[in-house]
């Protein structure tokens, strides 16, 4: 596990500490585990490297760990994020000989903090009381600028990304993954949803991908243990929007489709939690009542007039198989949209390469694979437009060529196994500059000779 991979599963389980804190009371098996694994974690890193202390901070809203902006983490950590602001503090000192004590002691404080502190003194002494022991709490950064200096980029994956053009879309991500977040608690709560926000979110998006979508699909990826619904919906949606993108749709349609991919999981926010995050296999009552997320979240949209059909077809059918099996059960008159059936392929895709609490993530040729075996269960015009769009090799991958290089996807090629790349490492595996980087289109008659030998997978 790399430093910055560490940091961001510290975040993840952090988060979802809070998160079940909040519902249960300390003594809560889920509650409890969470302390263990995030203590257990860090003692054995921290013994292992002879490290005293792991550092995770926060600079002008956004966390960071050893020089490093963690976006995803900030991302899908906003719990944490606002956690840490109220604390008014720059950031979470974990030293050596953490024990669960500290921990669960950390996840009080959090669950029963409601409004920012006087200041740093108070949120120490807070701590302090609560029995926090091995947990400090860092000064905020009085001088944020030298953030600047950092590249936004993830260790593992190859590439660096500058920082304006990461900066223009942090702002997109956020208000993609709030606009799910929201829209699902409201829905839990039986408050009114409102889609034309989703779908002013989704203009955003469209305006600052500039037909480009290569950072965008980069960056959403990280694991994501606690909110794995939000970030599902977040991904789908993207995923149909560079299909649709792909295909020429012009940007009125992607907005609803884009709309339609965020909310098709809304129903799942009438789902017991217990169900939807067990960690083992459902009994039969259990996917009786999960496979009624796709009614509900019909109904739900439904009741708000500026829904639009795109999204209540798209969260009623998109476990309907083209064949007809799956569920909700329809009557054999009853059409699929296309639209429908673009968000049922971006849907599989989506859950059989990210990682779950349960799997990890499987590569995009692998999930070709399973979905191409599985006949009769997807529309094939809209299967084949996704892996056309897609190709082998999704837009922000990382290959290998047969040369040795290595190098990053910018987008899809004519044919599925020749997109074009940027080259991001030489033959002897020596990183190339970033401003010196070659950009290569493996369909050009100039690349012929050339060949991808491997997905790099995170
Ligand atoms: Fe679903
Ligand atoms: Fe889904």
């Amino acid at each position: 596990m790399t430093d910055t991979t560490r940091a961001e599963d510290l975040v993840a389980r952090l988060c979802g500490g809070i998160r079940h804190r909040r519902m249960y009371f300390s003594s809560h098996p889920e509650v409890q585990a969470s302390a263990r694994v995030i203590a257990l974690g860090l003692r054995a890193f921290l013994d292992e490297t002879g490290r005293e202390f792991f550092f995770l901070g926060l600079a002008q809203g956004r966390l960071v760990h050893d020089g490093r902006l963690l976006v995803g983490s900030t991302l899908l950590g906003r719990r944490l994020v606002e956690f840490l602001e109220r604390l008014r503090c720059g950031g979470l000192l974990f030293r050596a000989g953490i024990e669960d004590s500290d921990v669960l002691a950390l996840f009080d404080v959090a669950a029963g903090l409601g409004a920012p502190t006087a200041g740093l003194e108070e949120s120490r002494a807070l701590l302090r009381a609560a029995g926090v022991r091995r947990i400090e709490l860092s000064p905020p950064y009085e001088d944020a600028g030298w953030l600047g200096q950092f590249l936004y980029d993830r260790e593992e994956s190859g590439g660096r990304l500058e920082k304006p053009e990461a900066d223009d879309l942090v702002p997109v991500y956020q208000s993609l993954f709030d606009t799910v977040d929201v829209a699902h608690s409201r829905a839990a709560a039986g408050r009114s949803l409102d889609v034309d926000h989703a779908r002013s979110v989704v203009e955003g998006l469209l305006a600052a991908a500039r037909g480009g979508f290569t950072d965008i699909l980069r960056l959403v990826r990280y694991p994501d243990y606690d909110t794995y619904t939000v970030g599902h919906s977040v991904r789908v949606a993207l995923l149909a929007v560079l299909v649709g993108n792909r295909l020429g749709c012009e940007s009125s349609f992607l907005t609803e489709l884009g709309a339609a991919g965020l909310m098709h999981d809304v129903g799942k926010a009438k789902i017991p939690e217990e169900i939807l995050y067990k960690q083992g296999p459902l009994t039969p009552d259990e996917r009786r009542i999960v496979s009624q997320h796709p009614c509900l979240g019909a109904q739900i949209l439904l009741e708000h007039r500026n829904a639009g059909p795109l999204a209540v077809a798209s969260a009623f059918g998109h476990h309907l198989r083209h064949d007809r099996r799956g569920y909700p059960q329809t009557e054999a008159w009853a059409a699929t949209s296309r639209v429908t059936a673009l968000v049922q392929v971006c849907d599989v895709f989506e859950a059989i390469t990210a990682v779950r609490p349960y799997k990890g993530a499987q590569p995009p040729r692998r999930a070709y694979e399973l979905m191409v075996a599985d006949a009769g269960a997807y529309d094939p015009g809209a299967l084949r437009a996704f892996v056309s769009a897609m190709g082998l090799y999704p837009p922000g991958s990382r290959v290998a060529l047969a040369t040795g290089e290595r190098a990053v996807v910018l987008a899809a090629g004519r044919a599925i196994d020749r997109p074009t790349l940027r080259l991001s490492h030489a033959a002897g595996g020596e990183e190339i500059p970033e401003v010196d980087r070659p950009t290569i289109d493996l369909g050009a008659p100039e690349s012929a000779t050339l060949s991808i030998a491997s997905l790099l997978v995170d």
